[in-house]
């Protein structure tokens, strides 16, 4: 297991209309997980359905698509230990009402549709996400300070 997983993380236009992004960024920090990129930005309609491609067939899409262009996103790479499942479950199930307390999900959000946050689910697709997000010199390549309180 690699210390230097990375996955895409974004805090939807709804968690962005909230207020949540300080919340969400502190979870991650809190964890011991190094940021290596972030922006807000509104990357449009193309984009959108670029990301969320593999469900273009699903009922749901036209809706998800607009709900995710309705505003600024905030998009994020952060960097540790299984940094993809743990993200996963950071932000907790993709329901909400089965989301446990303490999950970002499980403490902000009720429904699907309004779910707060997205996180890569598999290493492969966190490789895809963040090349669709993030040109390679928005990637910074930094030294975390605690890492060696972080990792053993
Ligand atoms: O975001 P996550 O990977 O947990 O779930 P997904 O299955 O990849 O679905 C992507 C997003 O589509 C979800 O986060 C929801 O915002 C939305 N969705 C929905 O509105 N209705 C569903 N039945 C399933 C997903
Ligand atoms: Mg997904």
């Amino acid at each position: 297991m690699s210390n230097q997983e990375q996955t895409f993380i974004a805090v939807k236009p709804d968690g962005v209309q909230r207020g949540l992004v300080g919340n969400i960024i502190s979870r991650f920090e809190n964890r011991g997980f190094k940021l290596v990129a972030m922006k807000l930005t509104q990357p449009g309609q193309a984009h959108l359905e670029k990301h969320y491609e593999d469900l273009n067939t699903k009922p749901f899409f036209a809706g998800l698509i607009k709900y995710m262009n309705s505003g600024p996103v905030c998009a994020m790479v952060w960097e540790g230990k299984d940094a993809v499942k743990t993200g996963r479950t950071i932000l907790g199930a993709t329901n909400p009402l089965a989301s446990a307390p303490g999950t970002i999900r499980g403490d902000f959000a009720l429904d699907m549709g309004r779910n707060v946050c997205h996180g890569s689910d598999s290493v492969e697709n966190a490789k895809k996400e963040i090349a669709l997000w993030f040109k390679p010199e928005e990637l910074t390549q930094w030294n975390h300070h605690s890492a060696a309180w972080v990792f053993e």
